[in-house]
């Protein structure tokens, strides 16, 4: 068989994530292109090894720029802090690797319009990691709308709750610093929102949003605190937090569905809680991630006697995506398969020659919204999209 060699940048949340993605998706899938697991790299050596040890990497490395040069790369997987997304990928394209790219795409809507031309250039499959679209059951989702279940769209409405950062004593981490995650929630979760809202209901072209942020200053973190268990600060000296805290908007879709979104991480009892909602003329879809293996429909077709909002389990072999590579029915998949289905498809785009969605095409798209919805809460009015 075809093998491949992959590099990853980034080693802790998204990088075990990933890595348990590289190393386990061709024992469930039919790979016809087989991932060698080839270097992992992050910022501190023994970290670096730990995740190479742990999850077969072959080397490990702190040098991103000389392991995405290296001839005998093929694919290299970014999931490092947003503001890197830009010069890794500009660096993997000009090398001609594959780009499997975690979300958010980029800082700016320049950014990601040059890293979509340079991939397009290159002619290597790009993707970015809005692993969503994956979830058996928003692909369920997907297909009841191709087919006509919901009929013509009318609303979207979202929440992507969480509350991680409610505590005042969570210390400034890259995910609060703007120069380093571009956005805050907005961008972390918001990003998704607006992937789904894209894939389910179609592109958006005006928004209307506000953001606001809570708590303008945190303890300083100590020098292990980069992720969600950073625990409280470990410093008295604080810093400016610079992102927003939560970011709602409304929006007006191409098709003339109207939408809304609402992101926080300040939602006490809201873990993951990706939440939509799809109003149509026919009929209506409501998911929620934290029961990520159901669908709620309505239908308006079903008899008038029999009504009523019903809940399927979208774990059917043969009947739901991906599900077949799992488990029998019922037997539910988790968060992780997300990731996998992703390597899968992505595998499969670079052994056909096609090409794999949500793409930098997408990528831009997502930033041309998120800024929109920026510019419009700094001016208080109406933004058009792109
Ligand atoms: N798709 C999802 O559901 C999802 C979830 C969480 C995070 N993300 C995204 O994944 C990306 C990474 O987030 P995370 O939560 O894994 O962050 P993290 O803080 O847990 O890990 C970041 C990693 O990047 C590495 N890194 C930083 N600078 C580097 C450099 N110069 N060279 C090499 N490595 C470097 C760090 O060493 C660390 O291993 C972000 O873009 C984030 O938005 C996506």
């Amino acid at each position: 068989m075809k093998t491949m060699n992959v590099a990853i940048i980034g080693t802790k949340f998204m990088g075990k994530a990933h890595s348990n993605a590289w190393a386990n998706t061709p024992r469930f899938f039919d790979v016809g292109i087989k991932p060698v697991m080839k270097v992992a790299v992050g910022t501190d050596m023994a970290g670096t090894q730990k995740l190479a040890d742990t999850w077969g990497w072959e080397e490990a490395s702190v040098n991103w720029r000389e392991v995405v040069a290296r001839p005998d790369i093929d694919i290299v997987d970014i999931a490092a802090p947003t503001n890197l997304h830009y010069e890794m990928a500009m660096a993997a394209a000009e090398h001609g690797k594959h780009i499997f790219l975690e979300k958010p795409f980029a800082i700016t809507v320049e950014q990601a319009r040059e890293m979509y031309a340079a991939a397009q250039k290159a002619g290597v499959v790009h993707y970015v990691n809005h692993n969503y679209r994956r979830v058996p059951a928003i692909r369920l989702a997907k297909r009841l709308i191709n087919e006509g279940f919901v009929g013509r769209i009318f609303h979207w409405r979202s929440t992507y709750l969480q509350d991680w950062i409610v505590d005042p004593n969570f210390p400034l981490t890259w995910h609060l610093r703007k120069e380093v995650a571009g956005f805050g929630v907005h961008g972390d979760l918001g990003s998704h929102s607006v992937d789904l809202a894209r894939y389910l209901v179609g592109d958006i072209q005006t928004v209307t949003g506000f953001t606001s942020t809570f708590i303008k200053e945190r303890p300083l973190p100590g020098k292990d605190a980069a992720t969600f268990s950073a625990g409280s600060g470990e410093s008295t000296e604080m810093g400016e937090v610079t992102v927003d805290d939560a970011s709602f908007f409304l929006a007006e879709f191409a098709n003339g569905a109207l939408g809304s979104f609402e992101v926080s991480r300040f939602a006490p009892g809201r873990k993951n809680y990706n939440y939509f909602e799809i109003y149509g003329s026919e009929g209506s879809i409501a998911f929620n991630l934290e029961r990520m293996n159901e669908l709620q429909i309505f239908s308006r077709n079903d008899p008038a006697y029999a009504q009523g909002f019903r809940t399927i389990l979208v774990t059917e072999g043969g009947q739901h995506d991906y599900i077949a590579n799992w488990w029998p029915p019922g037997h539910t998949i988790g968060y992780e398969h997300e990731f996998h289905h992703a390597v899968y498809d992505f595998l499969k785009a670079i052994e056909t020659g096609g090409s794999i969605e949500p793409n930098f095409y997408d990528g831009v798209k997502e930033m041309e919204v998120l800024t929109a919805v920026i510019e419009s809460a700094e001016s208080g009015h109406k933004v058009s999209v792109g």
